[in-house]
């Protein structure tokens, strides 16, 4: 039996705060919700549920408030099995991302980062966590100074760093230098443009229309099997988390995987409640040898 790879998620964690409608409103527009719910979210902690749903062992690297969220915050990550032990709670407001879902699935996101903003300094135990771990995954939620030393840390003791540059932005020398996967979104790709050239790994998600990778061994394309769409909210987390967790595999077989796993969250309401499991995303390619934590 292969050993599960060791995932250290180094990112955010925010409580989501969903409003669905039909139709999202217009600049000054008021429109009527038709729903609401609070579900756990942030990136970071929806990428590290989704690969640890694929059966990586992973430790969730990031920051809470103290306020009316920070226990649903620490269970949800309890309660998946994501290793909790580097989660500070730090003065003031969680994270709060306020979303709204219009009727097909499509979103809108404001992002409160509250604690998040304050992650700035990584202790002795973070810096040991990292380089312990086979994959350092990042996303652009807590401030992109913590990223860098993270990924520069991980590199320094063979961790690969897998980044999610989401929310895109211009990203400092510093940090592009320590990268060896990044994983984007179309958009994101548009944004950072040939800078993306010098990375070794890149993939781009294209909703339903799959993901594309370009590597060392040359490009590919991976569909994405079709599903009828709720809520995309966390797709692009659950896509990033199951790619984490099969890397492994190779390329190829960590797309099909990753592509899976988009697909199936997209098919539920709220982000990390929607990311699923092993046994799901290889009922869905049919195939279970595709399971990361399988032994061929
Ligand atoms: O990618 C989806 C996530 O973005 C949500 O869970 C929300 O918290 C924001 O961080």
């Amino acid at each position: 039996m292969t050993k599960p790879p060791k995932v250290a998620v180094l990112g955010s964690i925010n409580m989501d705060l969903v409003c669905t409608t039909e139709k999202r409103p217009e600049p000054g527009e008021t429109v009527l919700g038709t729903g609401f719910t609070m579900v756990p979210g942030g990136k970071g902690a929806n990428q590290a549920i989704a690969a640890r749903r694929s059966d990586a062992l992973v430790e969730f690297l990031g920051a809470i408030g103290r306020d009316m969220f920070t226990t649903p915050l620490r269970e949800v990550l309890n309660d998946s099995d994501v290793g909790g032990a580097r989660l500070r709670s730090l003065p003031g407001s969680s994270g709060v991302a306020t979303i709204v879902v219009e009727q097909g699935g499509e979103n809108s996101i404001i992002v409160t980062p509250g604690a998040n903003a304050r992650l700035t300094e990584l202790d002795d135990a973070d810096l040991e966590t990292i380089a312990e771990a086979d994959i350092l995954l990042c996303q652009l939620e807590i401030p992109v100074e913590t990223v860098t030393a993270g990924a520069r840390h991980a590199r320094a003791h063979g961790t690969t760093v897998i980044l999610n540059p989401s929310p895109v932005r211009e990203l400092p020398e510093e940090l592009w230098r320590e990268i060896d996967v990044a994983v984007v979104n179309s958009g994101e790709a548009d944004r950072l443009g040939t800078a993306l050239d010098r990375i070794a790994h890149v993939i781009t998600t294209r909703g339903a229309d799959g993901a594309d990778y370009r590597g060392p061994g040359g490009e590919l394309h991976c569909p994405s099997p079709k599903v009828r769409v709720v809520d995309t909210t966390g797709a692009g987390d659950a896509f990033t988390g199951a790619l984490a967790a099969a890397w492994h595999r190779g390329p190829e077989r960590a797309l099909a995987w990753a592509c899976a796993a988009g697909a199936l969250a997209a098919t539920e309401l709220g982000a990390s409640k929607s990311i699923p499991d092993a046994d799901s995303i290889a009922m869905l390619l049919g195939d279970p040898l595709l399971n990361p934590g399988s032994n061929r």
